[in-house]
């Protein structure tokens, strides 16, 4: 797929986005329960935004290139650097377009963002055990199974268990300066 050109592109997501986003999400709400809550109102969204303010946590839309619909949303959030050089992915994609691999392409771009450009050494995904479209999605995208965390994220209302699965930077890759030397 790499070989190819692809059929998205990644756009960080802006407070202009607020209409689209909001009823991409309401239109969203069937396939999004119970993994996934994003706002669908102008305050929501805006308090929202501004966890992304300082680049600690970070968001894109996936566009398709042919129409410029959003496609689904990813966020790389909890960027910690030091002797970590890692984040956790969060994403969703919209209902008008689910199951058209725009999510697969989507999140290659976002992997390689992430390693090349912003040079993280690591990131992870959390789920759910029952969500299965999303280890689909995730395993399709080279991550491996670390183990289990019990508790680990408060979702729909309750703490709950999560499948830990990561993916490091592939080599050669060059590290961001803050990594140590030794
Ligand atoms: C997890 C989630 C993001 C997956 O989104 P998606 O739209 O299904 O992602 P993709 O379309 O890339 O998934 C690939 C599927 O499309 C199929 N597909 C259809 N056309 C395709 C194409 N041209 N190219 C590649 N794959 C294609 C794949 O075969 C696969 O289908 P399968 O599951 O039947 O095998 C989505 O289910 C979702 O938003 N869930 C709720 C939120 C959530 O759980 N987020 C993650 C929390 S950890």
């Amino acid at each position: 797929m790499s070989e190819m050109i692809p059929r998205v592109e990644l756009s960080p997501l802006t407070l202009a986005d607020e209409d689209e986003f909001c009823s991409l999400v309401e239109a969203s709400a069937e396939l999004h329960t119970p993994w996934m809550q994003l706002p669908t109102t102008a305050e929501d969204f805006q308090v929202w935004m501004r966890r992304f303010a300082d680049g600690t946590n970070r968001a894109y839309l996936i566009r398709v290139r042919e129409t410029g619909a959003a496609a689904g949303a990813v966020n790389i959030n909890s960027i910690i650097r030091g002797r970590y050089q890692g984040a956790s992915l969060g994403y969703a994609a919209f209902a008008p377009s689910a199951g058209r691999g725009y999510l697969t392409e989507g999140l290659t771009l976002v992997l390689r963002h992430a390693f090349e450009d912003l040079r993280l050494h690591r990131l992870e995904a959390n789920i759910q055990p029952a969500n299965k479209a999303s280890l689909a999605l995730a395993q399709r995208l080279g991550f491996r199974y670390e183990g289990m965390s019990p508790d680990y994220l408060f979702i729909d209302g309750a703490w709950r268990d999560h499948e830990r699965w990561s993916i490091t930077a592939p080599s050669p890759w060059t590290p961001d300066p803050s990594l140590p030397e030794v």
